[in-house]
């Protein structure tokens, strides 16, 4: 066996001993057991320092340009990670975040690379706040950018926050069924701005020109908004067209107001594409037409909101059913939508 072998060998032992993985890296979609890798914080890499094994050599091997190694004694290079706690409990749409230490200190490039197993559960961002999406447990990891043989895991529990409200799995804000002030996933979650990107593209094939204009508000930036448009209009006009803080769909992370927000975009060539369309990319048309006593908004041509594929066939299903065009997330609930006071 030539040196090149040789070291790509050590190389794959190493990984296999270090990461416990058996070589494999978690898929995006978690479908490789995250249950079956170490809970350890900490994992050092000894890349280079296994002895070199005969094995056979496939084509893929003889291919393979060898990946750099990591002499234990390079100081400038990082060896380790370690995070302040390897399992975090975290609420749906709360964020935590651990201390990253990578040693040695003298390490030069200490860059952090954030993944998550699941982010239909838990969503890291590149300096690793984790948040919660959904309730289920999920695997996130920081690997190093300089050395990716090295990396440590937090195993995530995300649990239901306490007074958001579910009908059949579906989030449900409206005027009857607030959000809790405090509840923020921080912005659009993943499967929103993943299926919106799609919406995107679809429209863009037909030549359709959809952006976003306004997607997750907090409980903060809807009270302002809502506290402008009582200022201009009154309370009692405003509560047509604007949540109150705390009962925007917006502060769900789930809406998203598309193009232009006002009257005029209904009836555009993108609001027609909008309706006709949102369905088959899991949006539903939150605010119809004709259903203000229902949904306690009027008709909103640029408010869409997520509910995925499955639920949005069912509104759609049961709308042709009653034989109208618009079948609301109220009526298909049995709920009203009408502020207490
Ligand atoms: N315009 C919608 C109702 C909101 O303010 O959330
Ligand atoms: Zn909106």
């Amino acid at each position: 066996m030539d040196m090149k072998k040789a070291r790509l060998t050590s190389i794959l032992l190493a990984c296999a001993i270090l990461t416990g993985c058996g070589g494999k890296v978690p898929e995006a979609d978690g479908s490789n057991s995250v249950a079956e890798t170490t809970t350890s914080p900490v994992m050092t890499v000894a890349i280079g320092t296994a002895e070199p094994l005969t094995t056979s050599t496939s084509a893929a091997e003889e291919e393979t340009e060898p990946v750099t190694t990591v002499p234990p004694d390079d100081m400038t290079r990082v060896h380790e990670i370690s995070l302040s706690f390897s399992t975090a409990e975290v609420k749906v749409g709360n964020k935590t975040m651990p201390i990253v230490t990578m040693s040695p200190e003298t390490a030069v490039n200490k860059d952090e690379i954030w993944k998550s197993s699941d982010e239909k559960i838990a969503t890291v961002d590149n300096i690793g706040n984790i948040t919660g999406v959904s309730e289920g447990e999920c695997t996130v990891t920081v690997t190093s950018a300089d050395n990716p043989g090295v990396s440590a895991e937090v195993k995530v529990t995300v649990k239901a926050q306490e007074g958001l409200t579910y009908f059949d799995g579906i989030l449900v804000a409206n005027k009857s069924y607030p959000l809790p002030a405090d509840y923020n996933p921080g912005g659009l979650l993943p499967e929103t701005q993943a299926a919106f990107d799609k919406l995107v593209a679809g429209a863009a094939n037909d030549g359709i020109n959809i952006y976003l204009s306004s997607g997750f508000r907090s409980y903060e930036y809807q009270s302002e908004i809502y506290g402008n448009y009582c200022d201009i209009y009154g309370q009692e006009t405003a509560d047509t067209f604007s949540a109150r803080p705390g009962y925007s769909e917006h502060q769900t992370g789930m809406a998203i107001d598309v193009n232009i927000i006002d009257d005029s975009f209904a009836g555009t060539p993108e609001a027609e594409w909008i309706e006709k369309h949102c369905n088959e990319y899991g949006f539903i048309l939150r605010y119809p037409p004709g259903k203000q006593e229902i949904t306690g908004y009027k008709y909103e041509s640029w408010h869409i909101r997520y509910v995925g594929e499955e639920f949005a066939k069912k509104l759609a299903d049961k709308a042709a059913e009653v034989g109208d065009p618009y079948y609301t997330v109220e009526e298909y609930f049995g709920i009203d939508s009408v502020y207490k006071e």
